[in-house]
Order: structure tokens, then sequence, then C-alpha cells
């Protein structure tokens, strides 16, 4: 009898033990993302802003650069580029704005733009030199047809927004900071 209480109470310390630890373990666990979710890794901090060289890019060409996992657009815009952007009616755009207020002043033949599309989220073309820009010179969203114009803004197609503009600033004229 002695010998089958011990074997009950061992076996019933072994599930207590048991049931603690895989508590213990769970709560570990689900605390773990939590705790690390609040400290940014250090790639995630190194990416919160980037700094562009855009000294060598020549009117009419743009580069893409990646900030926050995102593709981030750097054109510079030709003077005619410039003139189509500014000659139109905002009466006639889903989202007007005007090429003013998406540039920085003293910086007009620079736009910078994160290039996903509004609509679902594709990456236009338009960023190499002759690769189709649509009907309005600015970008062209394969997916579903979405047309930009020279300041970013969504002209025709399903696309309900604007391209949208990060925050960034120049820290001289030949180098933007993003972020
Ligand atoms: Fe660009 Fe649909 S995702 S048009």
């Amino acid at each position: 009898m002695l010998m089958a209480s011990d074997d009950t109470q061992t076996r019933r310390d072994f599930i207590v033990l048991t049931a603690s630890a895989v508590a213990g373990v769970g709560t570990v666990a689900a605390t773990w993302p939590l705790i690390d979710s609040l400290n940014p890794s250090a790639d995630v901090l190194a990416m919160a802003t980037v700094e562009v060289d855009i000294s060598s890019i020549e009117p009419g060409q743009a580069i893409t650069v990646k900030w926050r996992g995102k593709p981030v657009f750097i054109r510079r815009r030709t003077e005619k580029e410039i003139i189509m952007a500014r000659d139109v009616n905002l009466a006639d755009l889903p989202d007007p704005q005007t090429d003013e207020e998406r540039i920085h002043k003293g910086h007009e033949e620079w736009l910078v733009v994160i290039g996903i599309c509004t609509h679902l989220g594709c990456v236009p073309q338009g960023q190499r030199t002759g690769s189709a820009r649509g009907e309005y010179g600015g970008w062209f969203c394969p997916c579903h047809g979405s047309h930009y114009d020279t300041a970013g803004r969504i002209r025709k197609g399903p696309a309900p927004k604007n391209l949208l503009i990060p925050e960034y600033s120049f820290l001289d004229n030949s180098v933007i900071r993003i972020g």
C-alpha cells in the first residue's frame, strides 16, 4: 500500500511538475515576440533613414532605392516633364494635388515617390529609360492599367490615389535623406 501511495504521489507530482513546465514554456513563448517586437533590430534602425547621392542622375533618368522595405523612385525631371506636370486642370485629377505640393521648393526637377501602385500594390513601370511610362509620361502599372503623370499623380485607371511621397529632405544639392 505504501508503495502504491508513493507511486501515486510521484505520478501526481510528475503531472503537476510537467504541467508547470509546459505553462512556463508557454508563458515565455507567448511573451518573447511581444518583448522582441518592442526592440527594433539594428538593420531596421539602419533602414529608418537612407541617404542617397543623386549627383550622377541625368535629367530624364530615375533610380530606385529601397527604404523600409519599399521601393522609392527618385526621378530627375526634364523641363518638359515639369511643364507637363504643371499644365493640368486640377478638376480633372482623381486625387487633386498641384505639382508644387508634391516637390520641394527650389528642387523642382526632383520627384521622390514611393513606387507602389495605390490600387493593389504592384510596382509600376517607367523607371528605366525606354520602359513604359503610360499616357501621361510618368509611370504605368501593368497589373490593371493605371497611368501616373510626371508628378506621380494618378490620371487614368483604377488606382484611387497619387503615388505616396515619403518624408525626405535635401542635405545639399547632391544628397537627399529619406525618412
Ligand atoms: Fe496597379 Fe492595380 S495594382 S493598377
